[in-house]
């Protein structure tokens, strides 16, 4: 049996190549860009801490800012299922830019798309 984390698969140099990327996504994306900061920095650093924990590495994020509590630090930004959507593409697009082996790949993204849709906070406005 395969007892190995995705975390221990992945390793942590392409992690964060994984992050740094998504957020060159998200910042150029036109319906994600407006809700996030100028300077993804920051996010970025987060975003790292909480994926390492999340793919069962060190426990980072959480040392460093407590419970994830994810749903509820969402919820000053309107998160549309379009937005929702948005992030996965640009978290689709990462994943192969990195060249994540394919079942890894579909294994994390599955778990993604449980979180990304969870983070659903507001409805679509017609216009
Ligand atoms: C923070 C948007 C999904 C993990 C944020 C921020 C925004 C955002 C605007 C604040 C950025 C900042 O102030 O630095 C979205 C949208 C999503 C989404 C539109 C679409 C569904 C997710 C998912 C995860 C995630 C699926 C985890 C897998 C985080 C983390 C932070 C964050 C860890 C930092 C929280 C903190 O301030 O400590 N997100 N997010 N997000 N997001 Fe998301």
């Amino acid at each position: 049996e395969n007892m190995s984390t995705p975390y221990e698969r992945i390793g942590e140099a392409t992690l964060n190549k994984l992050v740094d990327l998504f957020y060159n996504h998200v910042g150029q994306h036109p319906d994600l860009a407006p809700i996030f900061p100028e300077d993804l920095t920051e996010t970025a650093r987060k975003q790292k801490q909480f994926l390492t924990q999340f793919l069962g590495g060190p426990t980072l994020y959480s040392n460093e800012h407590g419970h994830p509590m994810l749903r509820a630090r969402h919820l000053p930004f309107p998160i549309t299922e379009k937005r929702a959507l948005a992030w996965l593409a640009c978290m689709d697009q990462a994943m192969e830019e990195v060249e994540l082996d394919s079942k890894l790949r579909e294994e994390i993204f599955s778990r993604l798309v449980l979180t990304a849709k969870h983070m659903i906070n507001s409805e679509e406005i017609e216009t």
